[in-house]
Order: structure tokens, then sequence, then C-alpha cells
């Protein structure tokens, strides 16, 4: 690793990945495997998401949530297989995205400063969006990736028709990673799971409790592989980019 990378890495707060990857994958329509493990390039999409974490000098340790029954092959086929040292644990996700976090956030090591979340089908993230993210939650405490909204986004009322429609010029999908302050995400989950609340992302959780979240500019090419779909438009992204790693 060069002399710069490595200084930066040593001088850097500890940063700490959770990958949640407990999901069934039920929009994949594939009933036998769940959408992380279906091949891309050959590999499963969980390995892509990984190994771009696994070489990324400013993450220190990954942990990872998964089925419980997925555990001893996941540790030989995924973390050993591809030499994955910085998965330090493997825990049982739980019923929601949320609880897989919740579970992973128990065992985040004792130094760690910030913690990215990342969804495991998110294969396209880079080092560079990581790097942003952990730089901006160092000042903000909590951020969240996202790119602006392109389509024209309605509101509906329930019965088939249109309720309102939003002003798109204020409006962003969110993505992952998102990034936050240890005890700032830990009392959000804390709190939320206390109170029964549950959200689709992680700073949900954390505006809720009253924390401002700013916003970051992400990746179209950062897609959530969740429909037979985003398979097809993810082997051409990776075409493009034209290498299988
Ligand atoms: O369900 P959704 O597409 O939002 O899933 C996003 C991420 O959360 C995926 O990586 C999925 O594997 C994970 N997940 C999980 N535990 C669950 C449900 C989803 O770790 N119970």
């Amino acid at each position: 690793m060069p002399a710069k990378i490595e200084s930066e890495r040593s001088s850097s707060l500890k940063v700490t990945t959770i990958i949640p990857a407990a999901g069934r994958g039920e929009r994949m329509k594939i009933k036998k495997v769940s959408k992380q493990y279906l091949p891309l390039g050959g590999r499963p999409i969980l390995v892509h998401t990984l190994l771009v974490f696994e070489k990324c000098p400013f993450v220190e340790e990954i942990i990872l949530a998964i089925g419980e029954t997925e555990i001893d092959c996941c540790q030989r086929d995924i973390v050993k297989r591809f030499g994955l040292r910085k998965v330090k644990r493997v825990v049982v996700g739980g019923e929601r995205r949320q609880d897989s976090v919740y579970n992973a956030l128990k065992m985040v090591r004792e130094d760690c400063h910030i913690v990215l979340i990342h969804d495991s089908v998110r294969p396209f993230i880079t080092r560079e969006i990581i790097q942003r993210t952990i730089e901006e939650t160092k000042v903000h405490k909590a951020v969240a990736t996202a790119v602006p909204v392109t389509d024209t986004i309605k509101e509906g009322n329930g019965l088939g028709f249109v309720e309102r429609t939003l002003n798109r010029d204020r409006l962003w999908s969110i993505q992952t990673p998102q990034g936050f302050e240890i005890n700032l995400i830990k009392e959000a989950c804390s709190r939320a799971q206390e109170e029964n609340f549950y959200g689709t992302d992680e700073a949900s959780l954390v505006e809720r409790i009253g924390h401002p979240v700013k916003v970051i500019e992400g990746s179209h090419e950062n897609i959530k592989i969740t429909t037979p779909e985003d398979l097809i438009i993810a082997e051409a992204i990776l075409r493009e980019r034209g290498s299988g790693s």
C-alpha cells in the first residue's frame, strides 16, 4: 500500500462497514437463492460488494449480517474463498433489514467511530464515494448518499388516483452507503426498536430522533439489484467497466 494512503488510514477515525445481507429477495422472483448470492460476471453479487470495502484503505472491518442457515457456507464459500480478511464477524440477520443492522451494530469493535451501512446488493459502489461518505460523516455525523430524482413523483390517494404532485427539485432517491457517528446510530436504532418503528433506511431512524442528515451525491451506477431487469443492467455496467472484479 502506498505510504500516503497508509498514513491517511492510520490518522483517520476507525470505520466499520455493516453489510445487511439477510434479505430473501422475493422481488427477484427466484425462490431457491437470495438475490445477493446470484452470479454477476461469474461471482456472487455479495462478493463484488464486499471486495470494494475489503480493498478500501479507509475501512477497518466489515460485519456481515446473513440468514441463520447460511453462516457456514458464507464463511467457507464467500469469506474464506475470496480472502475477505476484513470480514471480522458474520452475524445472524433479523426479520427485517433494520433488525439485521441492529444485530450487527451490537458487534462493532469498541474503538469504532464511524459506521457505514451498505446494501449487499449495490455492487457498484466506488472507493471515491466511500471516502466522501466518511469525510462528510466526520463533519455532519449522519450522511446519506443519493441521486436527484429524474422521474416525476406523484403521491396517490390510495384509490388509484393522484393526490398531489411533488416538487421534483427537492427530491432525492436515497442510496447507500449511509454513514453515521457510532453513538448516534446506536441511539437511533435502539429507540426505533424500543418504539417498534421500522424505517426503510437507517437515516430515517436518525431523522426521527431529531438529528439532521446530510445528503451527498451518490452515483446512478450504484444501483440496488432488486428485480431480474436490474440484473441485466448490472451485467451491462460490469461489461462497460471492463472487468470482473
Ligand atoms: O429489502 P431491501 O431490498 O431493502 O434490502 C436491502 C438490503 O437489506 C439487502 O442487502 C438485504 O439483503 C438486506 N436485508 C437484511 N435483512 C432483512 C431484509 C433485508 O439484511 N431481513
